[in-house]
């Protein structure tokens, strides 16, 4: 395998010294881009571009030939355990993701089993093994899946939900059941995890995108409980060099100790919590990655500039320690020069901060 040209995403995550903060989005591949609208037409749909390996590999590649960025990210999606559990996985334009089978009662939950990440999901595996070829050692490469909890949201709402009372219902009325199929999304996860690992993922990122619905106690046994497991079963090493592990819970900024207690390498801030608190919080224990609001991106260049400068001075010069992020995915509708700008101004207006 090639060796790694630009290690600095790896060695900020483990706090070893860096000349500069690596940066990186959320979400930097999708319909922001013009070249992905471009490839999703050919393939079809968005399903169609995941299982063929080398439209995936090239979606992967893209916001890297524009930007200067120091990771790229497996181009798939969360849902893919749940579709490779036999839900009926379908993306409706201006509806978001839909299973025609959502998980309703304690049988439902029974009959799933846990995919083999070789076989039913032996297309995201192939994508791992192709894109790391494709990188050439450039930047290393991201595999990632949902947590359980936030996995279990879309199983049981059957889609995308705002108020979430199907999810709660079964959590309140039959904790048993969810928590069957929390324990059975851990296991998955961790089988999958490992096996991307296996495949050349160099870091993993576990997105818990709506542990924040929760009250701090349900959050602890429904949400955190399932990451902390998770993170006691994945490979932590793999050719010779640690495999960072970031959990990021959106809007879970008042539980960052206990999460950085679950044993990760580094902890994702949405851009509700200000870095220097995070930092003054768990900085000795963890690597922080965030934290700037997606939407500042709609803003001028001099906006941008200004709110990164203002995130640095706010992490410090600490040499190591923080991955610039969005502190979610980038918007749609974000023009992609917005985006160079942002990269560049991290790139530049860092690297005083690393003397
Ligand atoms: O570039 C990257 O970050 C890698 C690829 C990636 C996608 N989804 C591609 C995608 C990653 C890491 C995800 C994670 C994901 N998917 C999350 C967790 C992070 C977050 O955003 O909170 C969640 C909740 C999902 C579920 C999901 N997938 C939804 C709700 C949607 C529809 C909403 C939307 O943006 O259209 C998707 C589809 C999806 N996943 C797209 C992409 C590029 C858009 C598909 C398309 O129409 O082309």
């Amino acid at each position: 395998m090639a060796e790694l040209k630009n290690d600095r995403y790896l060695r900020a995550l483990l706090k070893q010294p860096v000349d500069q903060t690596p940066v990186w989005m959320m979400r930097q591949a999708g319909r922001y881009l013009p070249e992905y609208r471009e490839l999703r037409a050919k393939a079809g749909d968005f399903m169609s571009l995941c299982r063929d390996a080398d439209f995936a590999c090239e979606v992967t590649l893209q916001p890297l030939r524009r930007y200067d960025l120091d990771a790229a990210i497996l181009f798939s999606d969360i849902l893919t355990i749940p579709d490779a559990m036999g839900l009926g996985l379908r993306f409706e334009t201006g509806e978001g993701p839909v299973f025609d089978r959502p998980i309703t009662c304690l049988r439902d939950v029974e009959k799933i089993g846990i995919p083999d990440p070789e076989d039913e999901l032996g297309y995201v595996m192939n994508a791992v093994r192709t894109i790391r070829k494709g990188l050439n050692g450039d930047v290393p490469l991201i595999g990632f899946s949902g947590s359980p909890w936030t996995l279990a949201t879309y199983m049981v709402e059957g889609g995308t939900s705002k108020a979430f009372t199907k999810i709660k219902k079964m959590a309140f009325a039959e904790p048993q059941t969810l928590h069957l199929l929390l324990d059975k999304l851990a296991d998955s996860v961790i089988s999958y995890l490992n096996a991307q690992v296996a495949a050349g993922a160099q870091s993993l990122m576990i997105f818990d995108t709506w542990g924040g619905i929760l009250s701090p106690r349900d959050y602890r046994e429904f949400s955190l409980r399932y990451m902390a497991k998770i993170v006691d079963g994945l490979t932590r090493e793999n050719e010779g060099r640690r495999v960072p592990v970031t959990l990021f819970t959106k809007n879970g900024g008042q539980w960052i100790e206990e999460i950085a207690a679950t044993g990760c390498d580094a902890v994702g801030l949405d851009w509700t919590i200000d870095i220097s608190d995070a930092k003054a919080r768990v900085g000795d224990k963890v690597a922080l990655q965030g934290n700037m609001d997606p939407s500042m991106l709609y803003a001028s260049p001099e906006r941008i500039q200004q709110e990164v400068q203002h995130i640095l001075e706010q992490y410090g010069h600490d040499n190591t320690g923080h991955v610039f992020n969005l502190g979610h995915g980038i918007h749609l509708d974000v023009p992609p020069e917005n985006a160079g700008t942002f990269i560049k101004a991290v790139n530049e207006l860092s690297r005083p901060f690393h003397k």
